[in-house]
């Protein structure tokens, strides 16, 4: 059976940086919140044919490396066996935002790759189920299952470990602005190598027990309906994972000259009175999380720096869901 799943991207709130236990299973050592993007997504067909020999795994306007294609198979070996089927797959994805390039790709591919094969392969499998199962394909995909304001529980097994929706404050009407930094030509290094060499940090175990403080400070502020207190756990826990990335061996370094210019930027805004957040994930791009009538002020400002080259702007998606467009 053939089918296809639409899933977003997200933009952590409170980070995912480190596992601990089996690597394979993707266990996160502190729970980690996120925003959906809903103008940036990945759209999978998978069809299970009993004709091919081997999984036949491609993009659309983009290429998998032989890294990502074993990924992908290894991922619908998750599913083979959760259907007790030997079946291979064609798999075709579409991105409509650059790959692996600091954007979470990984997050929406693994989201709607789950989705697409396990309801190809005629499981019917719960919200809860599907994030555990994109969890093991990439951490920041268990949370693109529910999409929205979503918070990955870190638990302490394979079973307690997923997303699911929490509460927003109703009247925060947010808009995050992607702003897309025109130098990519640093070292890219994954996030799984990343995470792998965060222990050599030596503020690494600070840094995991400021994460968990971090997710209730963030409850804490939209339970209070504290925007300025919810922003100031972004801005703090953007510099918690980069601290962690800066001061492991050997040093890894995301950012850019127009990231650090996006921050002070935002600085020079709020002394203004336009309280406008930076968060950024293992690349230079900064996402920016405002309130949506002040989207175009901060843009302007924005408008003022060199290197940036698009700011594409988003609200926020909804969950991980199937859908009739096929890509073949
Ligand atoms: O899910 P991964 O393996 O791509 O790791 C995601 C890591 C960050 O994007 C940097 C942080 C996060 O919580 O999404």
């Amino acid at each position: 059976m053939k089918k296809t799943a639409k899933a977003h991207s997200n933009i952590a709130l409170v980070k995912y940086w480190g596992k601990k236990g089996d690597e394979n299973l993707r266990l996160p050592v502190n729970s980690s919140m996120s925003v959906a993007l809903d103008s940036a997504y990945t759209l999978t067909t998978v069809e299970w044919d009993a004709q091919l020999e081997q999984d036949e795994v491609g993009m659309i306007d983009d290429t998998f490396s032989e890294k990502e294609k074993v990924k992908v198979s290894k991922h619908l070996d998750r599913v083979r066996e959760m259907a007790g089927i030997t079946t291979r797959a064609r798999v075709v994805s579409k991105n409509n935002f650059p790959k692996a390039a600091g954007m979470a790709s990984s997050a929406s591919g693994f989201a709607a790759l789950s989705m697409a094969a396990a309801s190809a392969a005629g499981l019917e499998l719960s919200s809860k189920e599907l994030s555990i199962l994109a969890r093991k394909g990439s951490g920041s995909a268990s949370r693109s299952i529910p999409g929205g304001i979503a918070r990955w529980n870190a638990g302490e097994s394979s079973e307690t470990s997923y997303a699911e929706r929490v509460e927003f404050p109703e009247d925060w009407k947010i808009k995050i602005l992607l702003v897309m930094a025109e130098d990519t030509s640093a070292k890219k290094v994954g996030s799984t190598e990343g995470m792998a060499i965060a222990p050599t940090s030596p503020y690494f175990d600070l840094a995991v027990s400021e994460g968990k403080k971090d997710i209730e400070r963030i409850k804490q502020a939209m339970d209070e309906n504290n925007w300025s207190g919810f922003g100031r756990v972004i801005e703090n826990e953007c510099y918690r994972l980069h601290m962690m990335c800066m001061t492991s061996q050997p040093n890894i370094l995301y950012w850019k000259g127009m990231t650090v210019e996006v921050f002070q930027a935002l600085y020079t805004l709020r002394d203004e009175g336009i309280e406008a957040f930076f968060t950024v994930d293992a690349g230079p791009h900064v996402h920016v999380i405002c309130k949506e009538d002040e989207a175009e002020q901060v843009k302007e400002k924005l408008s003022e720096i060199d290197g940036i080259k698009t700011v594409v702007e988003c609200g926020v998606g909804p969950e991980a869901r199937t859908v009739e467009e096929d890509l073949f």
